[in-house]
């Protein structure tokens, strides 16, 4: 049974084909440094799904998520609207997204579902407002009186 605290905008059996199209994604990693290959999908309001990978780089800072490159292909595409998000790898329980990538799912909408998931076959369902709250967004940045 999938572990969700909110009844979510997906069903339970849209967030396992997502965790199943994150998983092959995975398989894709580029990961020679940290060899922790990671996963992502992202499905969007008009039903089609991007993939992402981790891409890793010799100067580490540079390394990209799974996640982020599944948001970007789908944003690169004109598709800004997330329904849900999966992210899976070879983790304990569900996989966690980072920081950098909850602030980067949560400029598409606070309600967006991240679906995290283990190549075990644990799944929990939080909403990315609940993964990320009080974030800095857009109406922060133009409620300042600071125009330089
Ligand atoms: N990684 C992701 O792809 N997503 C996350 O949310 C956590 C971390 C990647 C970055 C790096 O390539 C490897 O996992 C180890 O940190």
């Amino acid at each position: 049974m999938i572990d969700r605290a909110n009844a979510g905008e997906i069903t339970d059996e849209q967030a396992r084909q997502l965790v199943e199209k994150a998983r092959e994604a995975r398989q894709k990693a580029y990961v020679p440094y940290s060899h922790f290959p990671v996963g992502a999908a992202v499905l969007t309001g008009s039903g089609r799904v991007f993939t992402g990978c981790n891409v890793e780089n010799a100067a580490y800072g540079p390394t990209i998520c799974a996640e982020r490159t599944a948001v970007v292909k789908a944003v690169s595409e004109g598709e800004r609207e997330i329904v849900a998000i999966a992210v899976v790898a070879d983790t304990e329980g569900p996989c966690s997204p980072c920081g950098i990538c909850r602030q980067v799912i949560s400029e598409f909408g606070k309600e967006i579902r991240v679906v995290m998931a283990n190549l075990a076959g644990a799944i929990r369902v939080k909403t990315i407002g609940e993964l990320l709250p009080s974030t800095f967004d857009a109406d922060q940045l133009y409620s300042s009186g600071e125009r330089g």
